[in-house]
């Protein structure tokens, strides 16, 4: 008998997008892999860095011109340079949130604690207006138990959380704390990376207990951890290198993904709260007009491509991404 589920068409709330050639590549497939609607990470890979919110729009019509059909929601980089004032004019030209880095956190050079100290300000102006705040965090450290503490209202996201420790200490928090769970992350432990670059990400995979961990918020359907798929493309001969990149491509396929690992462990009726409703309820946004859609996925077999080609004009190893699970089969597939 031929499953089909149609769902909404579902949020990648943590995607990195790139630039130049290699957004071109990625941007249109967004929408192939089933999804309508991201938050995309700026972050030091981005030259310059977005800090500003012309930078931000500017970045979100090059990738509008790419993928037309698809919500943008956009963030800024946690730095010195960034003032309050610029966290008003961001949130009224729709800028939903700011993500902080390890390297944004001072060190107090006292006491050698990591401060958020000289972000106060700006936290202040944030929880105000109510943008996010993103950390890039394996657990929420004593300076994050801090800042809750502090700006309650304010709401955080955790990050692509990998251990038990992490969805534990979520779960304990309130209403203002969020978290994302990668695609990756929900199959992967600390075996398949130690042998294998293409499977290498940061933060990598832990253990079995914890990838449980994952697995069981998402089979309880818990409203405050979504889907963000940190997919985040690096040319193969930067993964395949002594020292490879971290980083795991998910976005061409990231819902034919999901719902393969899901059903592989009873969960494909989860798959609507996870990948298409918690995000957008806690994030308290929606696509933009006339970009909503839904998807129909199918139970089929499905082959992933060896490789994506990005730029054809060099080497095959230089011009190509290497997608999660290459060569392998899904047995779900998008038919719309
Ligand atoms: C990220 C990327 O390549 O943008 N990679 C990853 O494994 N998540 C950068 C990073 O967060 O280390
Ligand atoms: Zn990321």
């Amino acid at each position: 008998m031929q499953t089909i589920i149609t769902l909404p068409a579902a949020c990648d709330f943590h995607i990195h997008t790139r630039q130049g050639v290699l957004m071109e590549m990625v941007a249109p497939r967004i929408a192939e892999g089933g999804v309508s609607l991201c938050y995309v990470m700026v972050e030091p890979n981005l030259k310059p860095p977005i800090t500003s919110t012309e930078q931000a729009l500017e970045y979100k019509a090059q990738l509008e011109r790419l993928a037309p059909n698809v919500t943008f929601l956009m963030s800024l980089y946690l730095c010195p340079e960034l003032t309050p004032e610029e966290i008003r004019k961001a949130k009224k030209h729709g800028i939903v949130g700011v993500k902080s880095y390890p390297r944004g956190v001072t060190t107090n050079s006292e006491s050698g604690i990591e401060s958020y100290a000289i972000y106060y300000p700006v936290f202040k102006a944030m929880e105000e207006v109510g943008l996010i705040l993103n950390l890039h965090g394996e657990l929420p450290s004593d300076s994050d138990q801090q800042l809750h503490n502090d700006f309650p209202k304010l709401k955080i996201v955790l990050e692509h959380a990998t251990t038990k420790a992490a969805v534990d200490t979520v779960k304990a928090l309130g209403d203002t704390i969020g978290c994302t769970i990668t695609i990756h992350h929900l199959q992967l432990t600390v075996d398949d990376w130690a042998g294998q670059c293409h499977n290498f990400c940061k933060p990598v995979a832990k253990f079995p207990h914890d990838r449980q961990a994952l697995r069981d918020v998402v089979l309880e359907g818990h409203p405050r951890f979504f889907l963000g798929t940190d997919s985040a493309p690096h040319p193969a001969y930067l993964k395949e290198c002594a020292h490879s990149c971290a980083g795991v491509f998910t976005t061409p396929l990231a819902i034919p993904y999901l719902a393969t690992i899901l059903d592989s462990f009873g969960a494909i009726n989860c798959l609507r709260k996870f990948a298409c409703e918690n995000g957008k309820k806690f994030y308290g946004v929606n696509e933009e007009e006339g970009k909503y859609r839904e998807i129909t996925l199918v139970k089929e077999t499905l082959l992933v491509p060896h490789s994506y080609s990005f730029d054809e004009s060099v080497e095959e190893r230089r011009g190509s991404i290497v997608p999660f699970f290459a060569g392998k089969n899904l047995t779900w597939k998008i038919i719309n």
